[in-house]
């Protein structure tokens, strides 16, 4: 019985609670946060579980197996290495850390420990993304991964909406396509007196001349969670908002011939469009696979989806985007 404590109970931190709490193979013993009504919340929400303001103590308990960070991005680095430190299996909110060597460091200290060290990227634990990955080998050569993630909220103080909403989406890209990213260019904007940009638009270019895009918006009048991945046999559409057929492959494409007989050149274009098939998903929520996930990885010292490489991964796309956002949209190398 793996005995957990929470860092973070603010906006997130609960999910994770009451999937903690609920699963049979763990024992949710300890949440901490800094704010005294988030304590008095939690000792609400999950009755018996001990609360505390120290952090210093959660991630010393003796009673304690593993640590979940759920607290704002700029503490992750300290709060994971501190649990590592403790021999405690770290399963830390995205995005991992505020930089590629916070992550490396974490990385290093969890490996020379023997411990579970993972990120929580949700949407890879998803029934839709699983059954993207099943899928992604039909659709041929990667031509574009395109997508979409706007809302009208929440407004971040401290973190632009990259380093907020864009972990989902490139945890997916990395996930599914295992191309590497050659470079990275953003542009963003802030408004109504946002500090940090709160639109930003990201374009990587990924090895084998293929590229991804992101959009990401605090600032929309409607919800949009869309991606399209396209590819040189199939195309495949995600729509996290439709409550049915989320998930659409199009076995659609384009072949292009050209000819110069004559001396004339010709163009031709054919379009396929063949069937549509939408897979049947399971109802099932992400964070209880997520979590029963992490704690098989740990019984099983089995290396979790989304490692800390896959953590790294993402910030070090992030990273470079920050740079390239600094620079009015300079495409950065990686
Ligand atoms: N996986 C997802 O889908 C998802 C969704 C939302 C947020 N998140 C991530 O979860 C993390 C927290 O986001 P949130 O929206 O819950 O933020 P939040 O501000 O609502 O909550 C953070 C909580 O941490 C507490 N806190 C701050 N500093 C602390 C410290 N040093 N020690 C202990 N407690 C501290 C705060 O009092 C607060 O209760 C972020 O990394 C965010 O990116 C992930």
């Amino acid at each position: 019985m793996l005995r957990v404590g929470i860092i973070g109970y603010g906006y997130w931190g609960p999910n994770l609670a009451r999937n903690f709490h609920r699963h049979p193979g763990c024992q949710l013993k300890l949440i901490a946060d800094l704010d005294l009504g988030r304590l008095q919340k939690a000792a609400a929400d999950v009755p018996g579980v001990h609360v505390t303001a120290s952090v210093n103590d959660a991630v010393n308990a003796r009673d304690i197996d593993a640590i979940i960070i759920a607290t704002p991005i700029r503490t992750h680095f300290r709060i994971a290495l501190a649990a590592l430190k403790a021999d405690k299996h770290v399963l830390v909110e995205k995005p991992m850390a505020a930089s590629v060597s916070d992550c490396e460091t974490l990385i290093a200290e969890a490996e020379r420990r023997g411990l579970t060290l993972m990120v929580d990227h949700t949407f890879l634990f998803t029934e839709a993304v699983q059954t993207m990955k099943k899928l992604a080998v039909e659709l041929g050569d990667l031509y574009y991964f395109d997508s979409v993630r706007a809302n009208l909220g929440l407004f971040q103080r401290d973190v632009s909406v990259v380093w907020d909403l864009a972990p989902h989406d490139l945890a997916i890209l990395h996930y599914l396509v295992e191309l590497p990213v050659d470079a990275v260019t953003a542009t963003g904007a802030c408004h109504a007196g946002s500090r940090v940009p709160n639109i930003a638009y990201l374009s990587l270019e990924l090895g084998g001349g293929a590229m991804a895009h992101f959009h990401v918006s605090w600032l929309s009048p409607v919800k949009s969670r869309r991606i399209v991945v396209a590819g040189s046999r199939k195309m495949m559409v995600f729509d996290d908002i439709e409550t049915s057929e989320k998930l659409k492959v199009y076995d659609s494409g384009v072949s292009i011939k050209h000819d110069n007989e004559d001396g004339e050149y010709r163009m031709q274009v054919d379009y396929r469009t063949g069937d549509m098939v939408s897979p049947a998903l399971a109802n099932r929520e992400a964070l209880q696979s997520e979590v029963e996930h992490f704690l098989r990885c740990i019984d099983r010292q089995e290396k979790p989806l989304s490692d800390g490489q896959g953590g790294l991964a993402v910030v070090r796309v992030l990273e470079a985007a920050q740079r390239s956002l600094e620079r009015n949209g300079e495409r950065v190398l990686l």
